[in-house]
């Protein structure tokens, strides 16, 4: 505290608690008193200080020791049962060391032997003031605290909502571009077969046989192209119960989606497994497939930058010991350079051109096998051999465990 003005104001806006049996005492210290608060109660015993003080606030209680019907030193104790912030002041004539000791006890603020003057009963207000301005900062501190705390965890859900958004947007423009991919084919074959029928005309050749023929031929391509777009759209209606699944289905429903993308680019593609073992995990089988898709078009996106003549693969291979499936997925593209290792997990981290990559494709998938999955997903670069070839380049794996039911 300051100053004397500091201290009259703050004062001004506190109530007070006085209590003194002595009618002419009260009445010269409620004069003093008086100068410094404007809110003030008065009891004239110890009972009635702690009746008042059971039915309002007070910022500070200013009490004498001995009092009839009940003293100050219980009247005290109860309140600062009560209230363990409130000021509390004691104005005695006892200069008794066990009264000091009982009100040390007490933890008050102030102890001011009578005549009350009035630089001591400064002082000890000041230090009463005092630790109402620091716990007062306390508070507001902590609230700040809060706050900031909150609109950063706020800011941050904000910031994921975003990212599985945009991550939804990615995939889906993988799909869409898998399908694209997948119809130009049975597309360029329709339309031949539909100008053919044009050019048998002219031939005169456009007869029952002919037009049986091309209509069953048009309607298998049809047929296939409508399978493609069943397939890509049970992605999109992700079955939200959770159900017991082969990891080995879903890696196989995953790479359905590329099959196209993948001959058009010449990759051959492997699957490992044994067919005795046990890879059925308990979940949502889609989170899984989901985190295949981006590691099969991560793997596809790097053996096409590479570019290599020779042979193109991506080897996937399941193991299971009973309680942990692990999965690796290899490719020969172009491995992972040790100065973006550690970052590929982060948001946002691309090396690829604005139109191919939005960098979100790890980040979500390690989300997901972390949180979700209570796996782990790790990279590395390695050197593998698929049919006596040796290769190399990047390995993701990915282990999850094998849960039987809901933990
Ligand atoms: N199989 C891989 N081989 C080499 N680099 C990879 C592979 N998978 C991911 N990366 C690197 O990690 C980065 C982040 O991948 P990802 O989060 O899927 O975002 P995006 O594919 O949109 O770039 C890629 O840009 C690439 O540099
Ligand atoms: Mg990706």
């Amino acid at each position: 505290m300051e100053n004397m003005q500091e201290l009259l104001s703050k004062c001004k806006s506190l109530k007070l608690l006085y209590a003194e049996d002595n009618e002419i005492v009260r009445k010269s210290n409620l004069e003093l008193l008086s100068n410094f608060f404007d809110d003030i109660d008065i009891a004239q015993d110890g009972l009635e200080g702690l009746e008042k003080f059971q039915k309002s606030h007070y910022d500070i209680v200013i009490s004498d020791i001995n009092m009839p019907r009940m003293n100050g030193i219980e009247m005290l104790t109860c309140i600062r049962e009560i209230d363990r912030d409130v000021i509390i002041l004691v104005i005695s004539a006892h200069n008794n060391v066990s009264y000091f000791t009982d009100t040390i006890k007490l933890d008050i603020q102030g102890y001011i032997l009578k005549p009350t003057n009035v630089i001591q009963l400064t002082d000890a207000l000041k230090q009463g003031v005092e630790k109402i301005a620091i716990k007062e900062n306390e508070v507001k501190y902590k609230n700040e605290l809060k706050e900031s705390v909150e609109s950063e965890i706020k800011k941050r859900e904000e910031t994921e909502a975003l990212l599985l958004q945009q991550s939804k947007m990615a995939s889906m423009g993988e799909m869409i571009g898998n399908i694209a991919h997948q119809w130009r084919q049975p597309l360029a074959e329709l339309t031949l077969l539909i100008q053919s029928f044009k050019t048998a005309q002219k031939r005169g050749i456009l007869d029952e046989r002919f037009v049986d023929n091309r209509v069953t031929k048009g309607m298998g391509l049809i047929n296939n192209m409508s399978g493609t777009i069943e397939n890509f759209r049970n992605f999109y209606s992700p079955n939200r119960a959770k159900t017991q699944f082969s990891v080995i289905e879903s890696i196989t429903k995953s790479l359905d989606i590329f099959d196209g993308a993948f001959s058009n680019n010449n990759i051959k593609l492997v699957i490992k497994y044994d067919k005795d073992s046990d890879y059925s995990l308990y979940g949502y089988a889609y989170e899984v497939e989901q985190v295949f898709i981006n590691l099969l078009s991560n793997a596809k996106d790097s053996i096409i930058e590479r570019d290599l003549s020779t042979q193109r693969v991506i080897l996937v291979e399941v193991i299971s010991n009973g309680n942990m499936v692990t999965i690796f997925v290899r490719d020969n593209g172009l491995g992972l350079d040790n100065k973006i290792k550690e970052k590929i997990f982060e948001p946002y981290f691309t090396t690829k051109d604005d139109d191919k990559g939005t960098g979100i494709g790890l980040y979500m998938s390690k989300k997901i096998v972390d949180q979700h999955l209570r796996g782990t997903l790790s990279a590395s670069n390695v050197e593998f051999e698929v049919d006596n070839n040796k290769f190399s380049g990047a390995e993701f794996m990915l282990r999850l465990p094998q849960t039987k039911e809901e933990i």
